[in-house]
């Protein structure tokens, strides 16, 4: 046996077979909540020029500094390839002109593909897929309910147990604030903290709250609120949207160290946390940037958003040993010898035209291996064509529950097949 030449690039995945099922399961239940909600579908390029990506994830970011697909084409332009999915559709926003459509304007994505260089392991890979949700042009907290409430109703439908964490980060002046606090703060620590807080103290103390170092966790959890520094509009604002969570009835948890790991957001953020204990990262996150789209060089424009990460959905619903049904077929053309195989192999076509599903394995050499797999795939009927009936024009039309059978032709078959 010759040995195997090529392996697919670390933290990347082959998804085929029953993984194709529960994807196609999981894309297609986003896509209907966010048709439903009134979205409307983008998909922009897979990679962008590099400074959309610093400018807007920002720079002291570990994605920015340290996961980043960056390289050089042919003309020495710097390209990456997609780190997260707000930054490109915000650069499509501007750059098509939707501030002039009517507001705001809510966008979704689905299934695009994000790539960061991070350690593989578990629920963490180089290339995952991300379901997202934009909505630009509304800066109520009413949005911010829609988005974290299709991200739960998503959950929900595909029977992941999860609650949501939700914090405030308040205003950039009330960040500013917090993180002057902060600093204050860690300094006291500062020879206990181990290098990289260190130099997140002097770069983006914020970052030090989503250390997950049992070292110095509880430093961290003996650190100053931001709630506590909040102005009263993004208090308020807060205060607002949790009511609004609780009078639906989302399950929500207050954590005032959840800060993410980008950094356009300001006010509400927000992830999805599993509760079934199959996967250990978030399943999902988002949060306002109502900043962005004016720092990309648009018109002031409030957003919030949010995004999941499909292979951690998979994890979930693999864990419960879930399978979506595969469709049904409705005929499976069984036929042996060379003339009833061009018969066959005409017929099927004439099927596939009528919108029937249609199965067959003409490699398989006798009728009984052919029927048996017909079996196999819960067909109603089976089309049946041997040298006679190939001959004939007549086919053999059997169905596969009752076990009664007829020989027709073809458009007699397709009568009787075609759907009403
Ligand atoms: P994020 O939290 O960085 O946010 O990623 C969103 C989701 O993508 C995560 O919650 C997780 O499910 C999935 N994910 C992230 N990294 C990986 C990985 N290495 N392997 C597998 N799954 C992963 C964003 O990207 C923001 N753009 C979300 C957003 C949209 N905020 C506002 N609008």
């Amino acid at each position: 046996m010759s040995k195997q030449k090529y392996n697919k690039p670390r933290g990347m995945q082959d998804i085929f077979g029953d993984d194709q099922l529960i994807w196609t399961y999981i894309v297609s239940n986003f896509e209907s909540l966010c048709k439903d909600a009134g979205l409307a579908k983008i998909s922009t390029p897979i990679m962008e020029n590099t400074e959309l990506f610093s400018r807007a994830v920002g720079d002291s970011t570990e994605i920015v500094n340290k996961e980043m697909y960056t390289f050089e084409d042919r003309s020495g332009n710097s390209l990456t390839l997609r780190p997260e999915g707000t930054a490109g559709v915000v650069r499509a926003y501007i750059e098509n002109g939707m501030s002039s459509m009517a507001k705001p304007v809510g966008l979704y994505y689905a299934s695009e593909p994000v790539f960061r260089y991070e350690r593989p392991q578990s629920g963490r890979y180089r290339q995952h897929h991300q379901l997202g949700i934009e909505i630009l042009g509304d800066s109520s907290e009413s949005t911010d309910v829609q988005v974290i409430c299709l991200g739960a109703r998503l959950l929900k439908n595909l029977n992941i147990k999860s609650k949501v964490s939700i914090n405030s980060i308040g205003t950039i002046q009330d960040r500013n604030n917090y993180i002057e606090v902060l600093k204050t703060y860690f300094e006291k620590y500062i020879n206990d903290l181990p290098e990289i807080n260190q130099l997140q103290l002097q770069k983006n103390p914020l970052r030090i709250l989503d250390t997950k170092d049992p070292d110095i966790i509880e430093i961290v959890e003996g650190a100053p609120s931001i709630l506590d520094y909040l102005s009263k509009d993004s208090s308020a604002k807060f205060q607002a949207v949790l009511e609004m969570l609780e009078a639906y009835g989302v399950y929500y948890e207050l954590n005032s160290r959840l800060v993410r790991g980008l950094d356009y957001y300001n006010d509400i953020v927000f992830e999805y946390i599993s509760e079934s204990g199959a996967g250990k990262d978030s399943l999902g996150g988002g949060g306002r940037y109502d900043g962005l789209i004016s720092q990309m060089g648009g018109a002031n424009t409030p957003a919030v958003g949010l995004g999941m990460g499909i292979e951690r959905l998979k994890i979930e619903i693999d864990a419960m040993g879930f399978k979506p049904a595969s469709k049904k077929t409705d005929v499976y053309v069984v036929a042996i010898g060379g003339l009833a195989v061009t018969e066959a192999t005409i017929a099927r076509e004439k099927l596939l035209d009528l919108g029937l599903s249609v199965g067959s394995n003409f490699t398989r050499k006798s009728i009984s291996d052919q029927l048996s797999l017909a079996s196999k795939k819960n067909s109603k009927y089976a089309l049946i064509i041997g040298e006679k009936e190939a001959k004939e024009g007549r086919y053999i039309l059997k169905d596969l529950t009752s076990g009664s059978q007829q020989a027709l032709e073809l458009e007699s078959i397709t009568d009787i097949l075609k759907p009403s």
